[in-house]
């Protein structure tokens, strides 16, 4: 049953807010899309990329779906073990860990994919036989801000393809197994000449190693954030890299598989946040909604600028004003500046559109307000995946002085 305004109102009321409410079809839908774009792919691969939403829940359901993971961090790869994956389902590309935690995620047999020479070198030096992939930086500027553009030439991630002689080198030498071949140059990508252009030169790259079983092309599809907003045309870029991808594989001698990693594309548009008007507050400029939640539950639109659609669900069909939507952290926390929305009574409950992904995953207990729950919506029924936080979670692992330490 597909869900509606009032069932979003429905859930505020049961389970409290702020809330984050994913729409289990919706991912699903995601996910099925992408696979039928790339179809003309015999063996294709999609990566769920944990970093967007990583509740087990949700890893849970991607998994009955066939995806695979990708993953940045050692406690994304035990997320992702916890939630059933095989490890052989688990991709790792980390940036800037030490060489340490890449030896514990190897030995959890999960695939490691490396993104810079000094620790490809040791790492070869002391595992020759290890599959590795490596990430390439195509350099290439692409995504939506700074932050999320991440295969330009300034960028801290990838090893350089003008650096292929070196990589090629270490490779010899160490005589390692180079399994994949990687890139991911951003996030929020509008136009999909770029990632074409961004596949040849990973095709060039991947033409100096003989062993290879994958082409990894990362993510970065632009969901829709708001009505007619632009957004990738995933049936296109199906078409146009199918073609191209399997020609070289035609030319490498081998069929490959080709890997996406999408977070957005999957999750995005999946999720909502609701949250309650605490005030409205009328100054000589401005009319406030000020909501009971903040940065530390939703920063992106504070961190990169983004635009998430908001709605009052209590009065939908209110007559529109102007509003700047602000939170209740104290320091300035403004989600959208004179927006037009249905007339906002203090109580009503806006929702946040596009709240699927890298807004739970980077909430904050800032200003020590508690995280907000979590629920899937699955088969028409709300299912609680995370409850709220409570005030023992703010205390959990804090350690109290000694009483005789602490009085002066
Ligand atoms: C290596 C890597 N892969 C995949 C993703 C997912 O990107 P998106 O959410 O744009 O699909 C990211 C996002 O930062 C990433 O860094």
């Amino acid at each position: 049953m597909k869900m509606q305004g009032k069932d979003l109102l429905q859930l505020a009321e049961q389970f409290g807010s702020p809330l984050y409410v994913y729409d289990a079809e919706k991912i699903q839908s995601q996910y099925n899309r992408l696979s039928k774009a790339f179809s003309k792919v015999n063996k294709l691969r999609i990566n769920y990329a944990v970093k967007a939403l990583s509740n087990i829940a949700i890893l849970q359901l991607l998994k009955e779906m066939g995806s695979g993971l990708d993953t940045v961090s050692i406690q994304e790869v035990l997320l992702g073990l916890h939630a059933g994956y095989e490890p052989e389902k688990i991709f790792y590309t980390p940036n800037g860990v030490s060489l340490e935690e890449i030896e514990e995620v190897t030995a959890m047999g999960v695939q490691i994919n490396i993104d810079n020479l000094s620790i490809l070198e040791q790492f070869g030096t002391k595992y020759p036989n290890v599959p590795v992939c490596i990430r390439i930086n195509p350099h290439v500027m692409a995504g939506g801000n700074a932050n999320i553009s991440v295969g330009h030439i300034d960028s801290k991630f990838g090893i350089s393809v003008h650096q292929l002689p070196h990589l090629v080198r270490i490779v010899e030498n160490t005589k390692m197994n180079i399994v994949g071949i990687h890139m991911h140059t951003g996030s929020d990508i509008l136009d999909i000449e770029v990632f074409l252009y961004a596949a040849e030169i990973l095709f060039d790259a991947a033409k100096n190693f003989k062993n290879l079983e994958f082409l990894d092309f990362g993510s970065g599809f632009k969901v829709p954030y708001k009505k007619d907003d632009i957004e990738t045309d995933i049936e296109e870029l199906g078409k146009k890299l199918s073609k191209r991808f399997n020609a070289f594989c035609t030319e490498y001698g081998k069929e490959l598989t080709l890997i996406f990693e999408p977070g957005k594309f999957l999750v995005s548009e999946a999720g909502f946040f609701l949250a309650k008007v605490n005030v409205v507050k009328q100054t000589t400029s401005t009319v406030f909604a000020g909501i009971d939640s903040g940065f530390n539950h939703l920063i992106r639109p504070m961190f990169y600028g983004s635009q998430h659609h908001i709605e009052n669900i209590s009065h939908p069909k209110g007559k529109e004003r102007f509003y700047s939507v602000v939170g209740y952290i104290c320091e300035t926390d403004t989600f959208a500046n004179n927006r037009k929305i249905s007339e906002i009574k203090e109580g009503d409950i806006l929702c946040f559109r596009n709240a699927g992904a890298y807004c739970f995953s980077m909430a904050s207990n800032y200003n020590s307000r508690y995280k907000p729950a979590e629920v899937l919506w699955l088969k028409g029924e709300g299912h609680l995946i995370r409850a709220h936080e409570t005030f023992e979670d703010l205390l959990k692992n804090q350690i109290p002085l000694p009483l005789e330490i602490a009085t002066v």
